[in-house]
């Protein structure tokens, strides 16, 4: 479902000992949210199940980044990453996700599970104009180069740090 909300520039915080816990199928329609999710963006649980997990996405998250996310995670991997989400009235809060693959009695993914918590306002600080600098290369680009163009962006800076994306946001995080 794509959703039709204005971004505003309210911003919400997560408390340092809250996580954000969801799980989705093996195609990104959320299965369960915990309340702290339910209550940060907006949304009863009625709203939420079924739906696809970009019912939270926000227009200033790069493509690139889910692309890394969800090659990471089909491949049976963790993946972290910092995201931006949207709340059904158009805040957005920031999270320090870790999305993990779960699996059936068979050793097949059968769906995924996401714990976020709290990120560090200095990790954020780094992100934001990482982020930024990809999301204007991926609007250049056009839709169909779009994910290509942010993948550059963010693989050139990592180049320049000699270092790979997980030991990056990891760092970032402390
Ligand atoms: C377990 C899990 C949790 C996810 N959590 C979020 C989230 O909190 N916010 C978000 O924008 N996308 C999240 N995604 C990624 C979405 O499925 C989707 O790829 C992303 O919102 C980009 O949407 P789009 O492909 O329609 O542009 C999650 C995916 C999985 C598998």
């Amino acid at each position: 479902m794509k959703n039709r909300i204005t971004p505003t520039t309210v911003e919400h915080s997560l408390d340092r000992d809250s996580f954000i816990v969801s799980k989705t199928d093996t195609r990104g329609r959320i299965t369960y949210a915990n309340r702290t999710f339910m209550h940060i963006a907006g949304y009863s649980e009625r709203e939420l199940l079924g739906q696809q997990h970009n019912i939270l996405r926000h227009p200033d998250m790069p493509r690139a980044v889910f692309q890394l996310l969800w090659n990471t995670i089909k491949q049976g991997r963790e993946c972290f990453a910092f995201v931006k989400n949207l709340c059904k009235d158009g805040s957005f809060y920031w999270v320090f996700a870790n999305i993990n693959p779960d699996y059936d009695d068979q050793h097949e993914i059968c769906g995924y599970l996401s714990v976020r918590r709290m990120p560090r306002r200095e990790a954020l600080d780094a992100i934001e104009p990482i982020y930024r600098e990809i999301l204007t290369a991926e609007q250049a680009a056009g839709t169909r180069d779009a994910v290509a163009a942010g993948t550059r962006i963010l693989q050139s800076r990592l180049q320049e740090g000699n270092i790979e994306y997980e030991p990056f946001i990891l760092g970032l995080q402390g």
